[in-house]
């Protein structure tokens, strides 16, 4: 494997390229062991640079060269080099000039899955970030745009079906061969990261839509054939996300043809190339008896966010890498804010919160934390991270709160007007902001440039004889690697506060000024906001809607965040009442070695009553009321904790305040489980997917008790489930059990879907997430199973992804077995795709948080693979997080 060297990269040295590529025409001929492929670059000096006499140095991995002709002369040995990673061609003319390449490529060979793959029988490719250098010689950068027409060629019978980027120009058969080809024309000036090409077997679903302006797109999603029939719901979801951008942002979708498609080997979630999106299968396929609720909102989900990409990544992309989040971070944005409005917003920004604590936190609190625009990396691959893309959509979000929904859109607008056909810089994007706004978002810029999760501490103070509340705001940004010290960041901190009955009072600024919205702006270290006219003391509900990426706390009291429980207008805070209610109860346990008489007193009885309130207030959205139920998860509270962490003891804990909880309010919880039982065919829409979740996490609850009564219950649940969602919930739940019921279950459900790999990836990953004290062996045992394989990523994920992130007990069992599978596992699969392996080894991230018998485990298996043989990027990931102590 040629890869590029481990010198780190910086965004201070970017450079624009000596040479443009104005037009590629690419001539594929699709073959397993060699592909061949033709292509004839139209190539002028970049007249922005002084290029006088530099050489042309094009980018290139794994390819074989087999000719080179400038300007129709063939080149011969002595007019170039190839190295490692590139081709030098040392004198080329100081004017336009085109440059035919004659390569071949491997797509058997290609374990890596970036560059021009074999998913099963379909050719395939992702070039994002650096794949397109792996099917020919090119300037393989995102600032070098290019119009791309593509013939490719294939053996008719196993390749019937050809794509391309853009709009279909032609196809036929070769006279006397058993091939045939199909020539596609892509009209706007792309990076070749959004190059994409597909040749293969596949069933067709079209479908259409008629944007706001009339034009006709056919849209059509491939699958292997046979599953044609769980293709209606990212259909659905596609038209909606192309009617949704219309309305919400004004953008139009600008091709003939949009295509979509899945396929089983897959990297990452899905790739947004110009007009011929792909895949995961996973984030595709979905019928009632197959794919969960959670997996439909995931498609759903995905299906717009590569959408959205048209405009945000592909129209207008980026300059360099270390840009990332200019497209990321922003369509995270808009996809979230399409799944807040077709679904529920506070829903919708408790999951998004969730994830952001669970996946982000912990990577800006740890050895890997960098900015959101990183300043530079080894490997590129490794910064498809939770920072970029969470804080990335957080950082948008702060945008919209500070300039308004039409503020923000006006800036959109413009920045589309500016940029279209470009890359370009985050610069440019909050420019376009700062211009319609009339504001100055230098200081904003930070939420760039400084890594760390700022820590806002807040405390109010009631003046009963002055009829003042005065809150006190001070922020904290803490050290990360290479940043000591941090300047003060902008926090948009949006509040309330609520009077004794439960109202929202109206907010007066010292100075007289209505606050209508709540919405203060932190920009110092410390600052003081004083509110008049408030006649009785108050509950602030602080951080609405998690105005900001920030670690809050507080001065209130159990009782304040028990008021809040009930009362909190603002649903989002509400819920993060109960959140914060329960963490502290159970932060509280686990330092104290796990103690649960912290979590079965009289405290944890008067969350269970809120939590009973709630979850039965049938003027709510069921989906809301099932997020009450779900209390916060091992590594949340781990990460609350920050230091000394035992997870028996975190895992002690929080079971025991399940069962408590579940017997406080077995009633309600049946009640519940009762009246919202499922009538009728399966519908995903969010009512009836808020009652399965609702009524899933009563069950859970109950059995939490471990009553022999409700272990029958969740058992009658996993034999009458009508649909794959009660199925697999059941299913998880009797994971947790001990044999024979969980045994009996899972061979059930084994045997039913043997054949069906998307779910028996789930048979694998509710036993890899099932804690208990052999659970490193179980793992073990489902890792020689005939069906398991490294080569499937989602295989890979389900069952080692599972259990290094869904079984914590496991995965940092005291004896150090659980490291020492991961890795080992990881260091395999690093000998055949270095970008799997580096994001698994990912999970050792938070290894100085553990107590110290646990963490010198850690400490000793990592130092054992840094002393190993390792891919760039699973060495950029094990150095770094060994740090330097
Ligand atoms: N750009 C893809 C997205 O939409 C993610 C991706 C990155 C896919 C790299 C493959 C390789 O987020
Ligand atoms: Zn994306």
């Amino acid at each position: 494997m040629q890869k590029s060297d481990r010198k780190p990269k910086f965004l201070k040295d970017y450079a624009p390229p000596d040479f443009l590529i104005e037009e590629v025409a690419l001539d594929v001929a699709l073959a397993p062991k060699a592909a061949r492929v033709v292509s004839r670059l139209r190539i002028r000096p970049n007249p922005k640079v002084a290029t006088g006499g530099k050489p042309l140095v094009l980018d290139g991995e794994d390819l074989t060269l087999e000719s080179l002709t400038l300007d129709g002369k063939m080149l011969s040995a002595v007019d170039y080099e190839v190295k490692d990673g590139s081709l030098t061609i040392k004198r080329v003319p100081a004017r336009p000039f085109t440059l035919e390449v004659i390569t071949t490529c491997d797509p058997e060979a290609n374990t890596e899955l970036s560059g021009l793959y074999l998913s099963r029988s379909t050719y395939c490719t992702q070039c994002e970030p650096e794949g397109f250098r792996r099917i020919t010689y090119f300037l393989d950068r995102p600032d070098v745009l290019a119009v791309y027409t593509v013939r490719i060629e294939a053996e008719r019978d196993t390749a019937p079906v050809l794509l391309s980027n853009g709009n279909p120009v032609a196809q036929g058969d070769i006279p006397s061969t058993n091939r045939h080809f199909a020539t596609w024309h892509d009209p706007f000036p792309k990076p070749s990261y959004l190059f994409a090409l597909v040749g293969g077997n596949l069933a067709a679903v079209p479908d259409e839509f008629v944007t706001q302006s009339g034009r006709k797109v056919a849209l059509t999603i491939y699958v292997e054939p046979g599953k044609e029939d769980r293709c209606a719901w990212a259909m659905e979801s596609l038209k909606r996300s192309m009617r949704w951008d219309e309305e919400r942002f004004g953008r139009e979708y600008d091709l003939d043809v949009f295509n979509i498609v899945a396929v089983s080997d897959f990297n990452m979630g899905a790739m947004e190339n110009k007009g011929l999106n792909i895949f995961n299968d996973k984030l595709v396929l979905a019928r009632p008896d197959t794919a969960s609720d959670g997996d439909y909102v995931s498609i759903e989900s995905v299906i717009a966010h590569e959408y959205f990409h048209n405009w945000t990544g592909d129209r207008v992309t980026c300059r360099d890498w270390f840009q990332l989040c200019l497209k990321e971070g922003l369509t995270v944005f808009r996809d979230q804010e399409f799944t807040g409005d077709t679904r529920s917003g506070p829903v919708e920004r408790i999951g998004a919160v969730r994830i952001l604590k669970s996946n982000q936190f912990p990577e800006d609190a740890g050895p890997l934390a960098h900015p959101v625009r990183p300043p530079s990396f080894i490997e590129i691959n490794n910064f498809y991270t939770a920072t970029v893309y969470e804080k990335g959509a957080e950082v948008c979000r702060m945008l919209q709160t500070l300039l308004g929904r039409e503020g923000f859109r006006k800036g959109l607008d413009l920045y589309f007007e500016r940029h279209d056909s470009e890359a370009v810089t985050v610069e440019d994007f909050v420019a376009a902001m700062a211009d319609v706004s009339g504001r100055d978002l230098k200081q904003f810029m930070r939420w760039y440039t400084q890594a760390g999760t700022p820590e806002l501490a807040c405390s109010l103070d009631y003046d009963a004889h002055a009829k003042t509340a005065r809150l006190t705001v001070s922020q904290i940004i803490p050290p990360t690697p290479g940043q000591a010290k941090k300047e003060p960041m902008l926090i948009p901190l949006k509040v309330g506060l609520i009077g004794a009955n439960g109202d929202e009072l109206p907010l007066t600024l010292a100075d007289g000024i209505p606050l209508a919205d709540g919405l203060l702006e932190v920009t110092e270290r410390e600052q003081v906001f004083e509110f008049q006219d408030i006649p009785t003391p108050p509950t602030p509900s602080l951080l609405r809607n998690f105005s900001a990426p920030v670690r809050l706390s507080t001065n209130l009291d159990p009782g304040q965040i028990e008021f809040l429980m009930a009362h909190d207008s603002d649903p989002f805070n509400r819920w993060q009442a109960a959140q914060t209610y329960a963490t502290n109860l159970l932060t509280d346990a686990a330092r104290d070695g796990g103690n649960i008489e912290r979590v079965t007193g009289k405290k944890a009885a008067r969350l269970a009553q809120a939590l009973a309130a709630t979850a039965r207030d049938s003027s709510l959205l069921t989906a809301y009321r099932a997020e009450f139920l779900k209390l916060p998860g091992e590594a949340d509270i781990a990460r609350e904790l920050a230091r000394n962490v035992d997870t028996d003891a975190v895992h002690g804990a929080r079971e025991a305040l399940r069962k408590k909880i579940g017997e406080e309010i077995r009633e309600t919880l049946t009640e519940l489980y009762e009246a919202n039982a499922e009538s009728g065919p399966y519908s995903p829409d969010p009512e009836s997917a808020g009652r399965r979740a609702l009524r899933n996490a009563a069950l859970d609850l109950l059995v939490a008790t471990g009553d022999a009564s409700e272990i029958a219950r969740a058992e009658r649940h996993y034999r009458d489930a009508t649909n794959m969602t009660d199925s697999i919930a059941a299913l998880a739940i009797l994971s947790h059990l001990a044999a024979p019921v969980r045994d009996k279950a899972l061979d059930h459900f084994y045997a039913r879907w043997q054949d069906e790999p998307l779910v028996l990836d789930k048979w694998f990953a509710v036993q890899a997430r099932a804690a208990s004290s052999s659970s490193v062996e179980t793992a073990r045992t489902l890792l020689s199973h005939p069906k398991f394989s490294l080569k499937n990523p989602n295989r890979v994920r389900a069952l080692i992804g599972s259990f290094i992130h869904g079984n914590p007990t496991g995965l940092n069992r005291p004896d150090g077995a659980g490291y020492q599978l991961l890795a080992e596992q990881a260091l395999e699969i690093d000998g055949f795709n270095p970008h799997m392996a580096a994001r698994l080894l990912g999970a050792f991230e938070s290894w100085r948080i553990l107590e110290p018998i646990r963490q010198a485990r850690a400490k000793s298996v990592l130092q054992d693979l840094a002393a190993r043989t390792l891919s760039t990027d699973s060495y950029e990931i094990v150095t770094k997080t060994l740090g330097d102590g």
